[in-house]
Order: C-alpha cells, then sequence, then structure tokens
C-alpha cells in the first residue's frame, strides 16, 4: 500500500480512494475563506512569536511567508489542489513550498477546529457589514420615496380589500420600519460573530502558554470565547444570520409581491423601468417583474439552507464533528443571496414610475369612505355600533343602485340618518379621510411626515 503523504497521514498506513476523498473534501466552496484563513494564521503566528513559543524569527519567516501567500491570493495566483482537503491544509502546503519546513510549526498550539472556526467569524463579520450598509441604503432609497409620496393617496387594504384610503408614503414606511427591525437583528448578531475562538485548539485549549486575547485583539475581536468546547462547536452566529436573512427576505418578499401587483394591468399604481424588467419570448407586448419575483423566490432557497443547517446541528454532541463542514455552502449562497437582493430591490425601487393618478382614483370608485360616515354619526353622538348598522345598509343598497356613497343626494343620505349634513360631502372625500388620521403611527399627512422626520434622524444615527 503507497505511504499516506496527507498533513495528518502518520498514523496511517493506507491511502483514501480518490473519489472518497473528493466526498470529504471542501476546498471546492471553502477556498472563499482564503483572505481569512491568512489572517487568522497570520495573528496566531504573531502571538507565537510573542509569547516565545515560537522565537522571533521563525515567526518573522512565516508571517513573511503568509504575507506572500495574502500577495499572491490578490493577484490571483493561489491555486488550490483537491487532494489536499480543505483551505487550511492547502495553505500550509502552499506555505511549506514557499518557506519550506518551518512552515510545520505555525500549526503549533492550534488545530483545524478552531482555524475553520476563526475563519467562519472573520468572514462572517466582513459580510455583516455589507448587509447593514446595503440595508441602510435600501432604507435611505424608502425614506425618499415616501418624501415624495406624503400626499399621494391610494387604498389601504386588508383582506387584499379595499378598506380605508392611506398615504402611499405610509405604505413605503411600514417597510422601513421593517427594514430597521432587521438592521437591528443584524448588529444583535455582530455581537455573536465578533468572538475569537482562536485558540481553543481541538476542543480543550492547550498546553502551550498561548496569549488568546492577543490573538483576538490583533483580529479586531470583540473578545475571546469563554469556552473553548463552544469556540470551536459554536455555529450560533450563521444560524442567527439566516435566520436573520430569512425574516429580512420574508419582507422583501411581502413587499415584492405588492410591487408585482402593483405593475398588473388590474391595478397599474406603478410601472418599474426597462432595467429592471423583461419581456417574454413569445408575447411581444410584454413586460414582466421578474426581478421582483425572483427576490419572491429566492427567499425559499434561504429557508431552505437555514433548515438545512439547524437539522446539521440538531442532536451534534459537543465538540468538533464533520458534519460542521456543511455548515459553509448555505452560509455563502446566502449571503450572495441577500447582497444581490438589497441591491435589486433598492435600484427597483428607486427608478420604478409611481402613478399617482391611478391610486387615487382607485380610492374615488368604491368604499373606502363608509368607515368616515359611521365615524362622522358616531362623533355626532350616536353610538358606534348603530352608525356602523346604518352604513351598511346604505353601502347595500348603493350597490343595488350601481352608486358610491357620496352620489347620494343629501335629502336621500338623511333618510338613512337625520344627522348626516351638507359637510358630508368633505369628509367622504379620499383626501380628508387621510388627512383627519392623525392618531400616533396613522396615515394623517401630519404623522407621515413626523414618521419621515424621525426616521431621517435614525438613520443619521442621531436618534
Ligand atoms: N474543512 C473542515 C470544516 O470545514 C475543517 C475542520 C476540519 N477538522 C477536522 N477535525 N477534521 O469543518
Amino acid at each position: 500500500m503507497s505511504k499516506n503523504t496527507k498533513l495528518w497521514g502518520g498514523r496511517f498506513e493506507g491511502t483514501v480512494e480518490e473519489w472518497v476523498e473528493q466526498f470529504g473534501a471542501s476546498i471546492s466552496f471553502d477556498h472563499q475563506l482564503a483572505k481569512f484563513d491568512l489572517m487568522g494564521s497570520l495573528a496566531h503566528v504573531q502571538m507565537l512569536g510573542q509569547t516565545g513559543i515560537l522565537s522571533l524569527e521563525e515567526a518573522e519567516q512565516i508571517q513573511d511567508g503568509l504575507q506572500a501567500l495574502l500577495r499572491d491570493l490578490e493577484a490571483g495566483e493561489l491555486h488550490f489542489d483537491i487532494a489536499n482537503e480543505d483551505i487550511h491544509m492547502n495553505m500550509e502546503v502552499l506555505l511549506t513550498e514557499k518557506i519550506g519546513p518551518l512552515a510545520g510549526k505555525l500549526h503549533t498550539a492550534r488545530s483545524r477546529n478552531d482555524q475553520v472556526a476563526t475563519d467562519m467569524h472573520l468572514y462572517l463579520k466582513e459580510q455583516l457589514g455589507h448587509v447593514l450598509d446595503k440595508l441602510a441604503n435600501l432604507n435611505s432609497v424608502l425614506l425618499d420615496l415616501a418624501e415624495k409620496h406624503v400626499e399621494t393617496i391610494m387604498p389601504g387594504y386588508t383582506h387584499l380589500q379595499h378598506a380605508q384610503p392611506i398615504s402611499f408614503a405610509h405604505h413605503l414606511m411600514a417597510y422601513y420600519n421593517m427594514f430597521q427591525r432587521d438592521s437591528e437583528r443584524f448588529a444583535f448578531n455582530l455581537k455573536h460573530t465578533d468572538l475569537s475562538p482562536l485558540g481553543a485548539a481541538a476542543l480543550a485549549g492547550t498546553t502551550f502558554p498561548i496569549d488568546r486575547q492577543l490573538s483576538s485583539d490583533l483580529l479586531g475581536f470583540q473578545q475571546p470565547y469563554t469556552n473553548s468546547l463552544d469556540a470551536v462547536s459554536d455555529r450560533d452566529f450563521i444560524l442567527e444570520f439566516l435566520s436573520n436573512v430569512s425574516i429580512l427576505m420574508m419582507h422583501m418578499s411581502r413587499f415584492c409581491e405588492e410591487i408585482i401587483n402593483w405593475c398588473s394591468f388590474e391595478y397599474q399604481y406603478i410601472s418599474l423601468s426597462d432595467s429592471f424588467s423583461t419581456g417574454s419570448s413569445i408575447m411581444p407586448q410584454k413586460k414582466n417583474p421578474d426581478m421582483a419575483e425572483l427576490i419572491r423566490g429566492k427567499t425559499g432557497r434561504v429557508y431552505g439552507h437555514l433548515f438545512g443547517l439547524l437539522t446539521v446541528m440538531k442532536s451534534l454532541p459537543l465538540a468538533y464533528n464533520k458534519d460542521l463542514q456543511e455548515d459553509k455552502e448555505g452560509m455563502f449562497d446566502t449571503v450572495e443571496t441577500i447582497l444581490n437582493s438589497l441591491d435589486v430591490l433598492a435600484g427597483m425601487l428607486s427608478s420604478m414610475q409611481v402613478n399617482k393618478a391611478k391610486m387615487q382614483q382607485s380610492t374615488e370608485n368604491d368604499f373606502s369612505n363608509a368607515t368616515e360616515l359611521a365615524d362622522y354619526l358616531a362623533e355626532k353622538g350616536l353610538p358606534f355600533r348603530e352608525a356602523h348598522e346604518i352604513v351598511g345598509k346604505l353601502v347595500l343598497d348603493s350597490i343595488k343602485h350601481g352608486k358610491n356613497i357620496q352620489d347620494w343626494d343629501l335629502k336621500e343620505l338623511q333618510a338613512y340618518h337625520p344627522l348626516i349634513e351638507e359637510d358630508i360631502y368633505i369628509y367622504l372625500r379620499p383626501e380628508t379621510a387621510v388627512q383627519r388620521r392623525n392618531s400616533l403611527g396613522g396615515t394623517g399627512f401630519e404623522q407621515v411626515k413626523y414618521q419621515i422626520e424621525q426616521a431621517k434622524k435614525e438613520l443619521k444615527g442621531e436618534n
């Protein structure tokens, strides 16, 4: 049997067949951690030098080798080999090619278990920064749009039925609030990602006099993990990320569903710019909201990744198990999906056209002003339940006669209740209905302007 030449090959007499090796290898995807693996190694070796575990000269030579690898990586000149299984062993082999057997000292007081966890923390910390930036950008696009549409009136819906007229800006600001909560969740996620597992070694710590605080500081982490077993087996920070992205995608998917409805022939509330629409290969007239549909559709794969990892983690005994290698592909895909989706949604919103007239019209030919009449009577002292009953009857009669409430003349309306007077026609206008809903957080113009002002301060970090 041929000698086992793996970095861990010492206790082996046989070799693994190539197809089995491929099954176990992760380099085809964990190469995305290359930069972070080098950063982790640089901090580790600096710590080994400063604590005297390696001589300063040894540490410097290893650092020079790692820096050279970093330059090669940036130049696109690093080539990985599946025979070396994963990013960590590929890097060690490449370092050995650069500086010879001294490379073997880098792995003193370290294991791939704390190494891979460190890489993942560094990677996700960087990506969380991008997600937060893109979310802030999306919300500033929403704020700009809301500012332009405080007085644009649209039907507010419940059960997808016209309910009461609202300001379009109010509708947009509902999403602003959802996305702000998403930001807060990611900021909290950052707290659990900003921890250093380095120095936990395989599972139990090490006999070498390492300085975990130093390597944590060198890597810019908030602090080292407290427990070495937890450090190498914790993937909560990735699960939190996947669940936060799931909630964010759910919000985006709801928004996209509305966008898809709004640009249909039935609504015609908006039209998407050509740069965010596609045509049909058979129907020449088509302009499809594909990008909104794709965001809605991609929500499914993110949920899948969350459930995939939750299932991997379920029942996993402490500490490291190879199952944990399955934490990566779903996370990488989720990062790519969310960063692209955030850009696409922001671009779609900033370039779409809003058909104010069409929105307004659909509040004029419906019964979304029925509550106004009921409130009007209640304000004049009639118990609300009675007012509700009377207006319900009036709506029924209106439907039978093909009319809206405001189409009846005053005498006819007074037949339903004598408290109704000439000013009712003002109350029945959609603008009045919106403008008067000035309760805190309501759709009244003043309230919406207040929301926007507060949100602007919030985005600038002023409150
Ligand atoms: N490629 C491995 C992973 O992603 C690295 C850690 C391997 N550790 C081990 N003890 N086999 O999880």
